[in-house]
């Protein structure tokens, strides 16, 4: 049998699974499943493959949507990085984690007034503008913060439709027609406009896109410039893919390179999400019982579409593999949850070991797994551990039934 690829800091030998230099077992036999479990080391590795390329000036900005535990945040802000909020709430966080304000942009379709006024109020780096409602909301804000025109600029990522946001017909940023509009309407003495930003979608595989839309972003910022607004920055927006088969890696370093290569006179900012997080991630879980129906084996498991919806949304693959050693014969199974939803499901065609009792683990899902996690059939959300070499901490709790039921009268 071909050797199972496995993320960066993640392995295994005769005592089973090793997230660095820790037995995953070990954390079994405390924690009961099913747990997010991430390695410290390797999203400090991905995160500073975006920061080695990049000069002072510029911002790599995580993505807070892709995962908001305020502990990884708080590494991630440990290492320079700036922060990509889409809501106050994320805003909070990121400021709880102890980003600095002025390393945060705030971008959003659909951000009221109030929540513009409490960006302003922390003189975070941009807003990133995707109405001319917003600028007249900003217009009239004491603060004049920095603003950025968010594009659309009608432009495929070739990715899920569901995660396509820069055609012209996606409800995302505005035109460049418009921008050049708003560029026109106001002056900078009324609006602070700094930036010209963009996000045309989410697990883009071919970097081309991205040297693509700098080009285009670059164009209107020197038109927008030449209208007498100081435009010192490009954003590229995140988007950029991982491997979920862990047979390819995607090179963060590289893209900052070729980026800086070809943005000239500006500084740079990105706003990465899942590439930093999602393989520093996985989920385990332990198989609740192992059935036949009709012609399919089924791996029952205690970890469902409200902890992990990719698969049950996007119909995402994500590789399953035993956390014991195993040399025994495997089996094709379809790996469900126990959700009652015929979408609960983690796949068919999982080639797996394992009977009752047993845990797997579910790889790359740092990113988008717990931060869309629900409570759906009353299940309370599960704990999340950090290990960090040969120790694990809980960076959150695994959530009680008198958490599900607080916020009800009763
Ligand atoms: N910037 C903006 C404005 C965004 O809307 C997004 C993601 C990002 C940055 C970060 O993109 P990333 O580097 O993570 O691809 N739930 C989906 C992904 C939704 C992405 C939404 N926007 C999934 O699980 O595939």
């Amino acid at each position: 049998m071909e050797p199972r690829m496995r993320p960066n800091n993640f392995s295994k030998d005769s005592m089973g699974l090793k997230i660095e230099e820790l037995a995953l077992q070990e954390v079994c036999e405390k924690i009961p499943t099913p747990f997010y479990i991430y390695s410290e080391a390797n999203l400090v590795e991905t995160a500073s493959a975006y920061l080695q390329n990049s000069n002072a000036n510029d911002l790599i900005c995580y993505s807070v949507k892709a995962n908001g535990n305020i502990n990884l945040l708080k590494v991630l802000a440990n290492l320079g990085m700036g922060f990509d909020v889409v809501s106050v709430g994320e805003l909070k966080r990121a400021l709880k984690a102890g980003a600095e304000a002025k390393k945060i942009v705030f971008s959003g379709v659909g951000k009221s007034e109030s929540d513009l006024k409490f960006a302003a109020e922390q003189g975070i780096y941009s807003i990133n503008i995707e109405s001319a409602h917003e600028v007249e909301l900003i217009k009239n804000l004491k603060e004049s913060p920095r603003v950025s025109l968010r594009i659309n600029p009608d432009m495929a990522a070739n990715t899920h439709p569901y995660i396509e946001t820069g055609k012209s017909d996606c409800k995302f940023g505005i035109s460049e027609t418009e921008a050049l509009e708003i560029a026109k309407t106001y002056s900078s003495s009324e609006i602070n406009l700094v930036g010209i930003s963009a996000h045309i979608g989410s697990q883009i595989t071919d970097t081309e896109l991205f040297f693509e839309l700098a080009e285009k972003l670059q164009a209107l910022a020197e038109q927008i410039k030449k209208l007498g607004h100081n435009v010192d920055h490009i954003d590229v927006g995140g988007g950029l893919a991982i491997d979920y088969q862990l047979e390819n890696q995607y090179d963060p370093a590289q893209l900052v390179k070729e980026l800086k290569e070809k943005i000239t006179g500006y500084d740079l900012l990105m706003e990465p999400g899942r590439s930093i997080v999602a393989q520093s991630g996985a989920v385990v879980t332990s198989v609740i019982t192992e059935k036949t129906n009709g012609q399919r084996d089924f791996l029952v498991v205690d970890v469902g579409m409200n902890d992990l919806m990719r698969p049950a949304l996007y119909s995402a693959r994500h590789t399953i593999e035993e956390v014991q050693d195993s040399n025994a014969e495997s089996k094709n199974y379809e790996v469900v949850g126990p959700v009652c939803e015929t979408a609960d499901s983690f796949g068919q065609n999982h080639n797996l070991n394992a009977k009752t009792g047993d845990q797997l683990i579910i790889y790359s899902t740092g990113a988008y797994g717990s931060s869309m996690g629900s409570n759906y059939n009353s299940r309370p959300k599960p704990a999340e551990i950090l290990v960090s070499k040969d120790s694990f901490k809980v960076i959150r709790k695994a959530e009680s039934f008198e958490d599900l039921i607080r916020l009800e009268e009763i």
